[in-house]
């Protein structure tokens, strides 16, 4: 698709002079569409491993197409709760579960990179408030309302107990939040800093939507090693022995970077939440 094709031939690309990480010898396509063109030039197609991010908006159909094409193939195959409980071979689990992305899109604050035309991975963004006194989270309503399968109630269940571990609206000094719900990568375009980029590119939205601070659930050590090392708090940390699905935990169904979970938060200083 994008990977290295012997006698690739040129193509023309519009570029900006950023590099991007883990490219190094290579130019960033502009992260954010150019109003005008900085310069066209030729690379290999060979070199296209240069990334271009773009914020999912809410009322892009096709992209959010592409982001759940990228969910059903990056995140619920391979996720650790979503592994464990077999979404990808139950379809309506596996469609319960894309119309919750599709529910988060609708926001406004996902972010997706691509590398050529190719959307390869994707930040699944929501914002999220303190429900009132006796009121319910988007979370519960949407388990109540639209989670029927056992697979999909189980990863919601999941997250919420992962969620209910701390105070995160107290933690960040109160709401909204912008909860980096669904990271995925195609397998494809893994390890080229991609789920990087799109965790930094939540951070940088978020700094301009208002919100108090970005939360996650790292469910791997690889997407715990980006919070790491972007400067997330880590503020509690799950053993996954201790949720199971049919009989078997999901520390057991899972890979050895997929044995805990991490809930951070990533908290925005005052000034940067009134941009
Ligand atoms: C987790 C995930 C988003 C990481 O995306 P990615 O684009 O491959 O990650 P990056 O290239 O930005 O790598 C960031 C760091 O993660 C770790 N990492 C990622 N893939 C790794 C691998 N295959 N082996 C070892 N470390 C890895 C490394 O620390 C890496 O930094 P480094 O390359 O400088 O050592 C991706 O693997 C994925 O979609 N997994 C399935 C869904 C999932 O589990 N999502 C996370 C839920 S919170």
């Amino acid at each position: 698709m994008f990977g290295r094709r012997p006698g690739a031939e040129h193509v023309a690309v519009t570029l900006s002079l950023t590099p991007i990480s883990r490219c190094p010898s290579h130019l960033a396509v502009s992260a954010v569409p150019l109003a005008r063109p900085s310069r066209q030039t030729t690379v290999p197609a060979e070199d296209m491993c240069a990334l271009r991010v773009q914020r999912v908006a809410a009322d892009d159909a096709k992209a959010h197409e592409a982001v759940a094409e990228v969910m059903r193939r990056g995140f619920l195959p391979h996720e650790s709760a979503c592994h464990a409980s077999r979404v990808s071979q139950d379809p309506d689990a596996e469609r319960e579960l894309l119309d919750l992305v599709r529910a988060a899109l609708a926001d406004g604050v996902s972010v997706a990179v691509y590398i050529g035309d190719d959307m390869v991975g994707a930040a699944v963004n929501k914002i999220q408030v303190r429900p009132p006194p006796g009121g319910k989270s988007f979370f519960e309503r949407f388990y109540e309302e639209r989670a029927s399968r056992p697979a999909t109630r189980f990863v919601l269940d999941f997250m919420a107990k992962i969620d209910a571990q701390a105070d995160l609206f107290a933690e960040a000094g109160g709401d909204p939040i912008l909860e980096l719900m669904f990271l995925g990568v195609v397998p494809e375009a893994g390890r080229r800093g991609v789920g990087q980029r799109l965790t930094e590119e939540t951070v940088q939205l978020a700094r301009s939507v208002r919100v108090k601070a970005v939360s996650a659930i790292w469910t791997s050590d690889y997407s715990r090693a980006i919070g790491a090392r972007l400067g997330f708090k880590e503020l509690t940390v799950a053993d996954h022995s201790t949720f199971s699905f049919e009989g078997t935990t999901i520390a057991q169904a899972a890979a050895p970077h997929q044995q805990r979970s991490v809930l951070a938060l990533f908290k925005l200083p005052a000034e940067s939440r009134n941009l």
